[in-house]
């Protein structure tokens, strides 16, 4: 076989940044975006910066190691905090424009990321009137005239080191000339101090995140079987051939995150696919960008307001309204905000726990995300089975995320391995003071949500594609289904700007609607995050083409 399509190749770790492929998961980050300054200008200092960046920056190889250390010395600390590894990891994204002035060869990415987040406003179905909240000329960084050049992330699980972090890094970067022209703070909304207190890993809606994301497969040493993805599990799905690390992280080839490895075959999904061409020399196929853009990734970064009071109104008026119907008799609010995301507050899946929340199932990694909607699973952990679901009878077929990972169904891009090659990594972290969970009003009306961020290789048939496509088009991703099942409540935009935002509920199949949104766009941008000998050898260097 060739090495072009190893399934499980060998990772560079010392070359792919640590955020990508192992994610940072701090309590604490913070994202610091910068300017270069008005053209022309002379960049040496810039380039400087860049080059000495590389040597601060957390590679997976740094990531992986203090992860394994972490967790054998928790273990030996009988469960003590062993605060002494705690640490400040860096990471770099830069957007197009702030790659086209370091070199010439940026040309060569494709027009989607060339346009970034401002070309595609349309696309993801961003409001479209000034007025509305959300529209564009409304951002706080990130609009038409806003796009950054280059964002450092940086990320503790102990708030004086990352503010030290932050200090040092503003300095620098002021140093060698840039200015910095936004910085969000996320923080994991356990980490406020608020009664009651809110859950860790729980966005602002009250959900568990982060339970769900793709495992990627490859290796990290010479051993045959030292995999970066543990599998534990190391079974088949019986039904389409898919191979998992723990239940219901399906594997899938490194090259749908980093360039430069073989990519997932949609078809097969136990084979890998030719990876994206970069580079001029290429032999016909897809050009994903310039030589140097080798163990890179593309990074999505939105900052996504949640109006957590709308919401919650929302979920009370209509809960009230659908458990006048006989399928829904006596439905509450939070059963119908399951219904909505597809899990239940705790991360319980709907379909493993159809009427009621089980918070201990929520919480066990693995049995929280044993479920395929297409196959029967039979249980083996004591929790009920899962289903099949082909119909969105039980977890509604526009629930979240149904929406975003259809798993083992068929969709309209054919079998199961189809949806592979849509998976994104998703390394987001909320923002803002959290308002108890349920609530329905905020006095102070503070600004409050997720920084959503993202890394895949192609930001067109990943990112965009899983909003525009499937999230945003009632009639996707399960075809056949009549009438349609509706849109993402969850993700937020309405379908082109201007249609009725609705969902189909249950066997009976009832219209939910929903007049107001209460997630909005508020700034963000389309970043590349490229590998050390890009930063050293090519943006750092002195002497470019
Ligand atoms: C404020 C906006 C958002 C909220 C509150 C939100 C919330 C959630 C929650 C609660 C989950 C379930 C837990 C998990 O599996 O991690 C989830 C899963 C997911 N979300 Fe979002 N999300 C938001 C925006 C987005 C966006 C913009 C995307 C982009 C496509 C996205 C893609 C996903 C994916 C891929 C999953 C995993 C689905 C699976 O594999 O089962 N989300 N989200």
């Amino acid at each position: 076989m060739s090495d072009l399509l190893e399934l499980e190749p060998y990772l560079d770790m010392g070359e792919i940044q640590g955020n990508i492929f192992e994610g940072f998961n701090k309590d604490f980050q913070a994202f610091l975006f910068f300017s270069y300054g008005p053209q022309p200008a002379d960049l040496t200092p810039v380039r400087a910066w860049i080059s000495g960046l590389a040597e601060r920056i957390a590679w997976l190889k740094d990531v992986v190691a203090f992860k394994k250390q972490f967790r054998a010395l928790a273990a030996g600390m009988t469960g003590a905090d062993p605060g002494p590894l705690s640490t400040c990891w860096i990471n770099v994204g830069f957007s197009h424009p702030g790659l086209a002035r370091l070199h010439g060869d940026a040309a060569q990415f494709d027009d989607v990321f060339r346009g970034g987040l401002p070309s595609a406003v349309g696309r993801l179905g961003d409001p479209k009137k000034p007025e509305q909240r959300g529209h564009i000329s409304r951002w706080l960084f990130g609009g038409r005239d806003s796009v950054p050049d280059v964002v450092l992330l940086l990320a503790s699980d102990d708030e004086p080191k990352l503010e030290a972090g932050m200090l040092a890094e503003r300095e620098k970067a002021t140093a060698a000339g840039l200015r910095e022209v936004h910085t969000d703070l996320g923080r994991d909304l356990a980490r406020w101090n608020v009664t009651p207190p809110f859950p860790s890993g729980h966005e602002h809606f009250g959900f568990k995140d982060g339970v769900s994301q793709p495992g990627v497969r490859g290796r990290v040493s010479s051993a045959a079987d030292d995999y970066l993805t543990p599998r534990p599990a190391a079974a088949a799905d019986p039904g389409n051939g898919i191979e998992y690390g723990k239940p219901g992280q399906a594997l899938v080839c490194p090259g749908e995150f980093v360039l430069g490895y073989p990519r997932q075959s949609d078809i097969d999904p136990r084979r890998a696919a030719y990876p994206y061409e970069l580079g001029t020399a290429g032999n016909g196929g897809k050009i994903a960008g310039p030589a140097w853009a080798k163990n890179g990734s593309f990074l999505v970064y939105r900052r996504l307001a949640q109006d957590v009071p709308a919401f919650n109104q929302f979920l009370t008026r209509q809960a009230a309204e659908l458990a006048k119907s006989a399928e829904f008799a006596g439905l509450k609010e939070d059963r119908l905000g399951a219904l909505l995301v597809g899990r239940w507050r705790s991360g319980a899946p709907v379909l493993r726990s159809p009427n009621n929340d089980d918070e201990t199932l929520g919480t066990i990694t693995g049995s929280n995300n044993a479920f395929t909607f297409a196959t029967n699973l039979n249980s083996q952990d004591g929790y009920s089975s899962a289903p099949s679901d082909p119909e969105g009878e039980v977890c509604p077929a526009a629930s979240h995320i149904r929406k975003v990972n259809p798993r083992g169904l068929n969709t309209d891009q054919g079998g199961p391995a189809g949806t592979l090659v849509r998976r994104i990594l998703r390394r987001g972290i909320p923002y803002g003071r959290p308002l108890p969970v349920g609530a329905l009003s905020d006095s102070a009306s503070e600004d409050r949500g997720l920084l959503f961020l993202c890394y895949q290789a192609s930001i067109r048939d990943q990112f965009e594609f899983l909003c525009s496509s499937w999230a945003n088009d009632e009639s996707k991703p399960t075809p056949q289904l009549t009438p349609n099942s509706g849109i993402d409540l969850i993700l937020g935009q309405s379908p082109r700007g201007d249609r009725v935002r609705y969902l189909m509920l249950g066997e009976q199949r009832i219209e939910t609607r929903a007049d107001e949104e209460w997630v909005y766009p508020t700034g963000g941008g389309y970043f590349f995050a490229p590998a050390r000998d890009a930063l050293v050898n090519v943006l750092g260097a002195a002497l470019v083409a």
